[in-house]
Parts: C-alpha cells; structure tokens; sequence
C-alpha cells in the first residue's frame, strides 16, 4: 500500500495513473484483503402449539414469517458490504417439537459433496424444497453467503443399524448457498442436546467449504462447541474459520454466550461467527464476530426490547493451519500437593452444578492458590477499584460435569461471590464495581484452553497477555480493567478423559 501511495505522488497532474494505482493496490491487496462478515440475533416467531403436527402449508407459512426477518436483514447485511451472513439454530422453526410434530417442517436436503444444485435457479429438481429455494434466492439476490440452520429428513432403510424404528432421519442441519444461490454445505449436528425431534447423524459430519473471499470455513452447531467431534477435528484439520448457529441460554458464571464465543476464538486462535438467538424467556442473547484478536458482539440485557440484531464486522482471513496430530493431553505436571502448598482457608461451592474449591480473596493484594485433585491455579493480583462489599473468590475444579451432558472439564476461575457468604461464590452475578490487575494461571492437560474475562452488564475484556507453555501452563494477565469483574476463567475442556 505505501508503494502504491508513492505513485500517487509522483503522478499528481494524471488522474489515469491514479486511476491506476487504485487497481493495482486492490490487486496487491488481494492475498491478504479483509472481508466482511455478519451475523443476526433473531427473535424467533414461534408456533404456539410446537406439539401438535401441522400441515407441509401451515408449516411453510409459519416459517415464512421468520424468512421474512431474514431477508431484510440480508439486504441491510448486503448494504453495508457483508460477504457472509450466518443465522442461528432453530431460526426458522424455533422450539419444543416432537417427532412427529417437526415432520412438516423438514425437507430432504441432497448431499452437495455429490450433486451441484441451485435451488434458486433449478426450483423444480427436489420436490418439497421450499425453505432451501428461499435461502437460495436471498444468498443471489443480495450477492453473499448465507448459512442458515434448518430441519431436515433423510429416509433410512432398516438394514442400518441406526436407522430409526420409524424408518427416517431427522436431523438439524446448517445450510449453506454461496453468492450465487448454490448449495455448498450440509452438516448435521452431532452432539443434540435435548431435542426430541431430532437424530444425530450415524457418522460425525467434519464440514468445511471454500469462500473467494476467506478461504475455507468450518461449520458446527450449538452444543458441539464442547465436544471433540466435530470442533477439534475441524481444529485438527488446520480450520481457523469457524461458523456457529447457536440458540444458547446462558449460564454464568462460566459459560455465557459470549464470554464463551470470545473465549473459544482467543483459546483456539481463531475466527469464530456466532449467532445466537433472542429470547427473554428462554435466557437466550449473545453473538458476535471474534478473532484472535477482536470482538464485536451484542448481548441484551434485562429489559431490552426482545429484538433482534444485526452485527458486521471486517475481518482479516485466517488461513489454514497445519493439520496436527491428535493431542492426546499432557501428563499430569505433579505440582499439587508437592510444591504447591494446600490453601489453609480452602472451602467448596457448587458453581454450575461442579463441586468448586475455593479461596477467598481478603485483601487488597496478594498471591493465592487453590487445588483441586492434580489442577492447580495461581493469582496474583492487586485491587485498583474497591467496593468492599464485593466478595471475590478463586475456584478450581477438576472432574466430570455430569449435568445436562456428561464431558471434562479443568478449570480456574476467579468469581465475583454472589453475596457475602462463601457458599454464594459460583452463583450468577451480573453486576460489579471491583476492578483488579491480576494474573491467572493453571496447568492443565489438555491444549483446548479458553480463557475470558467477562466484566459488568455483559461486557468482554481482551486479555493484555495470554502465554502458553509446552507443558500445559496457560498465563492470562489482564490490567486497566475497563468495568468491574465478574469472571477471569481459564476453562479447559480435557477431551480425552471424557466418558466415551
Ligand atoms: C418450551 O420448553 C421450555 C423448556 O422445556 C419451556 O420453558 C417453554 O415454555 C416451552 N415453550 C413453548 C412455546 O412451549
Ligand atoms: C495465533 O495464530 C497466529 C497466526 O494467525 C500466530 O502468529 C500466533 O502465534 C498464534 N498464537 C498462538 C498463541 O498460537
Ligand atoms: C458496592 O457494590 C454493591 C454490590 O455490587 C452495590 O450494591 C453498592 O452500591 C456498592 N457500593 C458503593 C459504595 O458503590
Ligand atoms: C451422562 O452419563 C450418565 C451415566 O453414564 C447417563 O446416565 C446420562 O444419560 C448421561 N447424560 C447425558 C445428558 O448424556
């Protein structure tokens, strides 16, 4: 670019050479240009009655209200330059069916790995494809990307193992239609969690797809964040581009939205699209776009109006990574109960269902450590904004989470207490004043570790300093803090001691 600005210069008095230097400079850039993404939070239009089967019409005609929204969020996408637009799971449909009662809304999506189709342009190939040829002919119409989560049905013989008694598949499924209307990608979630209506597939679905403006993306669903199948496969493969419908409720003080979206890119260095739901009753707001190194996210607070929103970024392209072995997890690295010495005032609190233990912070500055079995976690840290009524505390916990879905976690946390007593500390707070420079670190055995500092009314903070070890020890230092601390996680997901 400087070069380019150079020739300007020298070229004042002809305005064909200017003319010039700003193709060349778009053409020089192009390896490396930015592009724009976004995402939408939709409020969903419900069907009241999400038990009781409907017809194929009422079906469509209930969904259309949704697509509706879409579209004039695709256009509004479209103006202000986005090349990609991802909406959540369940979007178009919403919640709470059955087997039976989702059947009219599905449609058999053909695998676009064996057939190239475009519903838009060739409508009448598969019958019953109403809500593909609609995603379609937005994707063309408003010249971009559109991955959309949607239902589908896929007929299976008896022969196959898997095959439901009822002799169909239904799986949710993201879609997704390039620029021009044609379908790139289906993928099938793997890891359901609580959904009646739906199958997971017989066989873990590692999807990717090509973009001319970002190379390649990687698709997973909700739930399947957690999981090792198919997200550290994608990772694994070298993917650095990775798009998330979600319809996530959130639950502090770990895992809300997008504490965790912001935590997932910063833990796997990677670009992650997360569109999210809106919803008050269902506890469900939170998306955004995240690089390594930016976040742009929207999260609703109490009393909002239950809208949706619109969220565009730019961002650079992330190429592929090298494809890396499975990493098995480190041995333990055996500092407990040796070296590091057992926190005398130690007690245990129930945070998110996992017997936590704790320390409580109780003075202005300090060092603590707390264990938990073979996990340990430092602090350092040194109060820069006081309310003493706000009692913090820093938790380890090393173990099973058996609750709403069984997987391994490794985590430290430094939690704002939800009063003044120790068993309020791992409750939900939404609120706080106290701000800290501080260090946080553990030593985990496992390389998937997502950190996050998450600070009052829903606001994310970049860490100033985050450093990995090749044993396993993640560092998260953070200063300047810009609002008052809610949570500082280092929150490791320990794939391979997982139940199987
Ligand atoms: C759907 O289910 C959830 C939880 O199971 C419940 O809270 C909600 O009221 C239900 N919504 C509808 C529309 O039935
Ligand atoms: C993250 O990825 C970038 C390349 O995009 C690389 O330079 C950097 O070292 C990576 N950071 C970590 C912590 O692996
Ligand atoms: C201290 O924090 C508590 C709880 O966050 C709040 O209710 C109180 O008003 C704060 N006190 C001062 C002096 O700001
Ligand atoms: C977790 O594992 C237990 C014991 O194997 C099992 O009974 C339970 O159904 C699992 N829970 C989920 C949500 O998968």
């Amino acid at each position: 670019m400087e070069g380019a600005v150079v020739k300007v210069d020298s070229f004042e008095e002809n305005t064909n050479a200017v003319v010039l230097v700003v193709v060349l400079s778009s053409w020089i850039c192009s390896a490396q240009a930015s592009y724009v993404a976004a995402v939408y939070e939709h409020r969903v239009e419900m069907n009241p009655q999400p038990s009781v089967p409907l017809s194929r019409s009422a079906a469509l005609l209930h969904m259309r209200t949704n697509l509706r929204v879409y579209e004039q969020q695709a256009e509004q996408a479209s103006r202000q330059g986005a090349q990609i637009l991802v909406f959540p799971e369940d979007g178009l449909h919403g919640f709470n069916f059955t087997r039976s009662s989702i059947a009219a809304y599905l449609e058999i999506i053909p695998d676009p790995q064996h057939e190239t189709w475009n519903p838009c342009e060739e409508p009448q190939r598969h019958p019953n494809t109403e809500v593909q040829q609609w995603l379609s002919c937005m994707a063309r119409r408003q010249r971009l990307y559109v991955v959309a989560n949607m239902g589908s049905v896929q007929p299976c013989s008896g022969t196959s193992a898997s095959c439901p008694s009822d002799g169909r598949w239904h799986f949710n499924t993201n879609v997704v239609y390039s620029s021009d209307g044609l379908m790139v990608a289906r993928y099938h979630k793997q890891n359901l969690y609580f959904e009646d209506a739906f199958d997971a597939p017989p066989h873990v679905e590692v999807v990717t797809f090509e973009t001319p403006f970002a190379g390649r993306f990687g698709l997973i669903t909700c739930f399947d964040i957690l999981f090792r199948q198919p997200t550290v496969a994608l990772l694994e493969k070298g993917v650095r581009q990775i798009i998330f419908p979600t319809a996530w409720m959130n639950q502090l003080p770990l895992l809300d939205t997008i504490q965790f979206q912001r935590a997932f890119s910063l833990g796997a260095n990677i670009t992650l699209l997360a569109a999210n739901i809106r919803s008050d009753p269902l506890i469900m707001t939170g998306s955004g776009i995240y690089s390594p190194s930016s976040a742009v996210y929207h999260h609703a607070l109490m009393g909002d109006p239950e809208e949706g929103r619109l969220i565009v970024a730019t961002l650079e392209p992330l190429p592929d990574g090298p494809e890396s072995e499975p990493v098995q997890g480190f041995t333990d690295a055996g500092l407990c109960g040796s070296e590091a010495h057992r926190a005398p005032q130690s007690f245990t609190s129930y945070m998110m269902h996992d017997i936590f233990t704790f320390v409580l912070l109780l003075r202005p500055e300090g060092r603590l450590s707390v264990c938990d079995g073979s996990l340990c976690c430092w602090l350092q840290y040194r109060l820069t904004e006081n309310n003493l009524t706000e009692v913090y505390a820093l938790g380890a916990f090393a173990g099973l989470h058996t609750v709403n879905g069984n997987y391994s976690l490794q985590v430290c946390a430094l939690v704002k207490c939800a009063g003044s007593e120790p068993q309020s500390c791992g409750r939900e707070v939404e609120q706080a004043q106290t701000k800290m420079d501080f260090t946080l670190e553990g030593t985990f055995s496992s390389s998937y570790v997502f950190p996050s500092v998450l600070s009052s009314d829903y606001t994310l903070e970049q860490p100033t300093h985050l450093h990995t070890s090749p044993q396993g020890t993640v560092t998260m230092e953070h200063s300047h803090m810009k609002a008052g601390l809610i949570t500082a996680a280092l929150y490791a997901r320990t794939h391979h001691l997982d139940p199987h």
